[in-house]
């Protein structure tokens, strides 16, 4: 059996659940992929961090970047973060040495998604992103694979689980701001700067790449309008709850006059409607399509195992050769995002 073998970047949340996958589901991935999927490299900052893992018969390196060009590695997950540093060196330096890459870093390819698309396009090469939007739910599939014969409208939905968790938990049990995101951040779901989840921009990063794939347009963090859940107050949730509301997080990107809208914000949903009812870490994305009419999907937003499960899907894509081009589209094809500037209304 020809094999694939893996360098994984980044040992925490995600990276660890990772490598534990791909060692438990050996066999099965073996059997849906005709290869032989091993983790052979790892790299973290801090290497006598216990992390619950095996890593006797494995390759430790100090440096990411060297691991990325090492030669006996055919893909190279990067799950370290950030839009910048680190995290950039090592996708262009696995890029550009012929390896495939999977990668959860939405803030990454929010901001550089597009020369990046390229640049694995000039490599030959895989570029899968699966777990960047909505943890565990398979939405860059539906949306790249499962829609080239609609016309997309709009796309929106709960895209951070850190915030639809915060905004749950002081919705049902009266906690503070504060010690939901403390909670969030233990169980692994917050950003490593929280500032990104509950400023909206993580949410506008996830946003961004998903109008990209469902309208072909290159992607445009730049043109969200955003607005977080950090000015939400206890009395806002009572006084929507009271008129049969509930305030969810929420991203949107629509055709509009003059382009496509991308906005992020608190939103007054309807107690009555699906979205009021997604809760906690839960994600949930629709979108509206000529011909297939409205589709939501709705699953785990963040946490080790859901991300996993949507990064181990991309290492399968990988092994048999199933990862699309640039954004669903050859990079070359994609549109400029045109922008439409948000009128701000007070309380609106
Ligand atoms: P963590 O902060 O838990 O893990 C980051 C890892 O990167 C750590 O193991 C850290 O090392 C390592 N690291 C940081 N800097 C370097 C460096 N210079 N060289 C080598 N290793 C380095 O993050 P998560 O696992 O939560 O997230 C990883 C990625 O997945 C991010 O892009 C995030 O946005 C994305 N994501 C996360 C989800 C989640 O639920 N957590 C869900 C979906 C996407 P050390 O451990 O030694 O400090
Ligand atoms: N911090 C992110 C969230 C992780 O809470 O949704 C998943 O992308």
């Amino acid at each position: 059996t020809q094999s694939l073998r893996l360098g994984v970047a980044g040992l925490g949340t995600v990276g660890a659940s990772v490598v534990r996958m791909v060692g438990r589901r050996a066999e099965a991935l073996a059997a849906a992929t005709g290869r032989d999927i091993r983790v052979t490299a790892v790299s973290s900052r801090d290497r006598g961090r216990d992390r619950g893992l095996d890593l006797s018969a494995v390759q430790w390196f100090d440096d990411p970047v060297e691991l990325a060009r090492a030669p006996d590695i055919d893909c190279v997950v990067e799950l370290i973060g950030g839009s910048d540093g680190p995290a950039k060196a090592v996708v262009e330096a696995a890029l550009s040495a012929g390896k495939h890459v999977v990668t959860a870093n939405k803030a990454l390819l929010a901001h550089h998604g597009a020369a990046l698309a390229r640049l694995a396009e000039g490599n030959g090469v895989a570029l899968a992103f699966e777990a960047s939007v909505a943890g565990g739910i398979p939405v860059i599939k539906a949306i790249r694979e499962g829609l080239p014969g609609n016309a997309v409208s709009r796309v929106y939905g709960i895209l951070n689980g850190t915030c639809n968790y915060i905004l749950t938990r002081m919705e049902r049990e009266g906690l503070t701001f504060e010690a939901c995101l403390k909670d969030a951040q233990a169980l692994g779901y917050a950003e490593a700067d929280p500032t990104f989840d509950v400023e909206g921009f993580d949410t506008a990063h996830k946003l961004a790449i998903l109008t990209s794939l469902a309208f072909g347009t290159v992607v445009d963090a730049e043109g969200v309008s955003v607005e977080g859940i950090s000015g939400v107050q206890p009395l806002d949730l009572k006084m929507a709850d009271e008129l049969g509301y509930r305030i969810k997080l929420l991203g949107v990107a629509q055709l509009a006059e003059g382009g496509i809208e991308q906005r992020v914000h608190p939103t007054m949903v309807p107690k009555s409607s699906a979205i009021a009812q997604v809760m906690g870490v839960t994600n949930a994305v629709t979108v509206d399509a000529d011909a297939v009419g409205e589709l939501t999907l709705i699953g785990p937003g963040a946490g080790g195992e859901a991300t996993a499960s949507a990064v181990v899907a991309d290492i399968a894509d990988v092994a048999c050769g199933l990862v699309r081009p640039g954004f669903g589209r050859p990079s070359a094809q994609l549109r400029p995002a045109s922008r439409v500037e948000m009128q701000r209304h007070e309380g609106g």
